[in-house]
């Protein structure tokens, strides 16, 4: 790839920084990327102008969120609504393969696990940006990086959802994901929340990440949505999702669409619970599952009073005029 067809500087990340990160977790070469400073292993150097320079079809449909924001779910709700509700293929196909994530092996937080192991489980899962160039229209892809790091001309004429969650919640989940495969043994929450709001955390800074998406919701071609009003109010989201794709569903149609989301079914659900995939992978066991509470407000478990304070202000200090959805309490 010509330099000139990526913008971005990318650097390694300094050993003083990754040093703090490696406490909490285990050791990856790291890069910086951008003038934002988004952290990403070190592969991105490869695969990260692939990503910017992909060629995107005018049918194609992206759902950019940051991860453990609610993308899984609303992978589900977008290949649904622009699939004329087919539930049966919905249940037969894992939601993976229909709305792929393109750049899972960037953002599973231990690339280089990707490069080197040969177990046809991590095979299938070698950046999904080659294979999306065969698969056949409408693609529906997801990613967790931020805008600025996609096809400069996305919007211009390609639908794309953007959700966000509150970073509290986010930082929970993502915790609890990394717990058996990347953090080290006994890593606190309150160790991993630091280093999540300083930034050093694999697609942080979030504050950034949410901005980006934040800054384009006057796009008609953008839909923001937050995590907390599209799981307070299913009914009302699902219409506006449907709207945004020129989709209409009468009222039972959504009711019986919000049944299929709810939390317990979409936990039993086998084509969207990762458990097979998952669990194969380690990140993910019975008692830490991928669909693990589906709450907004969760955090307020993992803070102390000190930690609510300190992220009380770092909210205000990024968020005050971004709307998460978050309930005043
Ligand atoms: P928790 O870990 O807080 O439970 P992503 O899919 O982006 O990784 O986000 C995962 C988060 O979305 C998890 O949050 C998961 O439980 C939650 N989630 C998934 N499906 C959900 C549903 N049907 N209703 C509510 N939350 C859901």
């Amino acid at each position: 790839m010509e330099a000139s067809n990526f913008p971005y500087d990318v650097t390694d990340v300094e050993s003083q920084v990754s040093n703090e990160i490696f406490k909490a977790t285990k050791p990856l070469p790291l890069v910086y990327v951008g003038p934002k400073r988004y952290i990403f292993p070190e592969m991105y150097k490869e695969w990260g102008p692939q990503f910017y320079n992909m060629e995107i079809r005018p049918d194609d449909i992206f759902l950019v969120g940051f991860p453990r924001s609610g993308t899984t779910l609303c992978q589900e709700i977008i290949w649904l609504l622009n699939n004329n509700l087919d539930y049966k293929k919905a249940k037969s196909i894992p939601v993976g393969e229909r709305v792929p994530l393109m750049d899972f092996s960037l953002v599973a937080f231990g690339g280089e696990t990707f490069k080197n192991n040969n177990s046809p489980v991590l095979q299938k899962l070698e950046p999904y940006v080659h294979k999306l160039r065969t698969a056949p229209s409408p693609r529906f892809i997801k990613s967790h990086l931020p805008l600025s790091l996609l096809p400069p001309k996305l919007l211009d004429n390609n639908k794309v959802v953007y959700i966000a969650r509150d970073p509290r919640d986010a930082a929970v989940s993502l915790y609890h994901l990394m717990e058996l495969k990347y953090l080290k043994q006994g890593t606190s929450f309150k160790e991993f929340w630091n280093n999540f709001i300083a930034g050093r955390c694999v697609v942080c800074p979030v504050q950034s990440h949410i901005r980006e998406g934040w800054e384009k919701r006057n796009n008609p071609n953008l839909l923001f949505l937050s995590y907390n009003e599209l799981t307070r109010d299913f009914p009302s989201t699902l219409k506006r999702m449907a709207t945004f794709f020129n989709k209409e569903y009468t009222n039972d149609q959504i009711d019986e669409l919000c049944g299929h989301l709810s939390f317990d079914n979409f936990k039993n659900n086998e084509s969207v619970n990762r458990s097979s995939t998952y669990h194969k992978l380690g990140y993910v066991n019975n008692e830490n599952p991928f669909i693990r509470k589906g709450k907004a407000g969760g955090w307020r478990e993992y803070f102390d009073d000190e930690m609510t304070k300190e992220a009380d202000r770092w909210i205000s200090e990024h968020f005050t005029d971004i709307d998460l959805g978050i309930d005043p309490k």
